[in-house]
Parts: structure tokens; C-alpha cells; sequence
């Protein structure tokens, strides 16, 4: 409740829809028309391919943040066979009041340590190259979506690890859409 009230005034102080205003680049490094993506820690696991799909596993683009956001990730699991482990998602909108940059949403630790197998990761994800499909779901964090603006440039991060601290991460960014 205290962390709710926190974000929605934190909101009020800095509404994010206006983030875009100001900046030459609505949607920087062709975010307007792909996603971009990238590993963003050594890992066992090497990503070759991330691609937004809807639930019915046809290409989507620009993605939407108000049903659950699914990609496509193609890899290949030099590692053990994941099977627990936590994931930490941090976002980023991209904007101008502060410079034209990627600015952190605050989302007060609410998307940090999640039950990774419970949260969106397909486990487990066995070894060798195969193709999973990640869920991002932030429909379960509605204070979060609210502050987003719509139709704007995001980037996501998701950063899963194991117990015995083998880890992966993803950066995507992404023109999203609430509506
Ligand atoms: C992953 O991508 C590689 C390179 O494009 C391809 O050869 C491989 O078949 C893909 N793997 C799966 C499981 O689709």
C-alpha cells in the first residue's frame, strides 16, 4: 500500500508521458519500426534471436504492455539445466526532461527477486539450443503500467539467475503501447 502511494506520487510530481517532449528522437535507434535487443551480462547461456510474439505466437510490433508481453528467445544453454532461480526486471523510459536518455522508472524492488519459474521463465530450460518463450507480465503490476506512457520508447531488462549464481540477462527496447 506505502509502495503504491509512493508511486502514484511520484506520478504526480513526474508525469512520464510527457518524458518523450523535448527529445529530437521519440523512439531512438529505429524503435519506432523493431526491437532492439541485447545480452546484457556474461553468460553460459548465449541468446541468438529475441522476437515480440502475442499469446498466439505471431509476430507483434509495437508491443503491448497491457496484456502479458511474450517473446520469442532463441538460445543455446552451455550451462546446467536451469530449473529454480530468481528474476529482477528493471525498466527505463526514454525521454527529456533530464537529457534525452534512458531514465530509470522507479519501481521500488516490486519486479526485483521474483520466483523465476513462477514469473514468465519456461522452466526448465534444458541444455543445447532451443527456442523458449519469456512472459513479461505487468498487468499484475498496475501501479507500474500507470505511470507508463502510452505508445512510448521503453527499455526492459530482465536479469534471471540460478542458486548457484550462473545468470542471464536481457535488454530489450521497445516502442510500447498501453491501449
Ligand atoms: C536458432 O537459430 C539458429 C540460427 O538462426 C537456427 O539454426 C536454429 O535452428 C534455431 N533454433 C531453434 C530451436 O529454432
Amino acid at each position: 500500500m506505502l509502495q503504491k502511494t509512493i508511486i502514484l506520487l511520484i506520478l504526480a510530481l513526474f508525469p512520464l508521458n510527457s518524458y518523450g517532449i523535448g527529445c529530437e528522437e521519440e523512439f531512438p535507434g529505429d524503435t519506432d519500426r523493431k526491437l532492439n535487443w541485447f545480452p546484457s551480462c556474461s553468460s553460459k547461456i548465449i541468446i541468438h534471436s529475441v522476437k515480440p510474439i502475442d499469446e498466439y505466437g505471431r509476430p507483434e510490433y509495437p508491443v503491448h504492455v497491457d496484456v502479458p508481453l511474450h517473446i520469442r528467445v532463441n538460445l543455446t544453454n552451455n550451462g546446467p539445466v536451469f530449473t529454480e532461480g530468481k528474476v529482477t526486471t528493471n525498466l527505463w523510459s526514454w525521454g527529456g526532461w533530464f537529457g534525452c536518455d534512458w531514465h530509470t522508472v522507479l519501481t521500488f524492488g516490486i519486479l526485483s527477486n521474483l520466483d523465476a519459474c513462477t514469473n514468465g521463465i519456461p522452466c526448465p530450460i534444458k541444455r543445447g539450443n532451443q527456442e523458449i518463450i519469456i512472459v513479461m507480465d505487468f498487468t499484475k503490476w498496475q501501479t507500474i503500467i500507470a505511470i507508463l506512457g502510452n505508445d512510448a520508447a521503453y527499455q526492459i531488462e530482465q536479469i534471471i539467475s540460478a542458486p548457484n549464481g550462473d545468470s542471464f540477462c536481457i535488454t530489450v527496447q521497445a516502442r510500447a503501447r498501453k491501449y
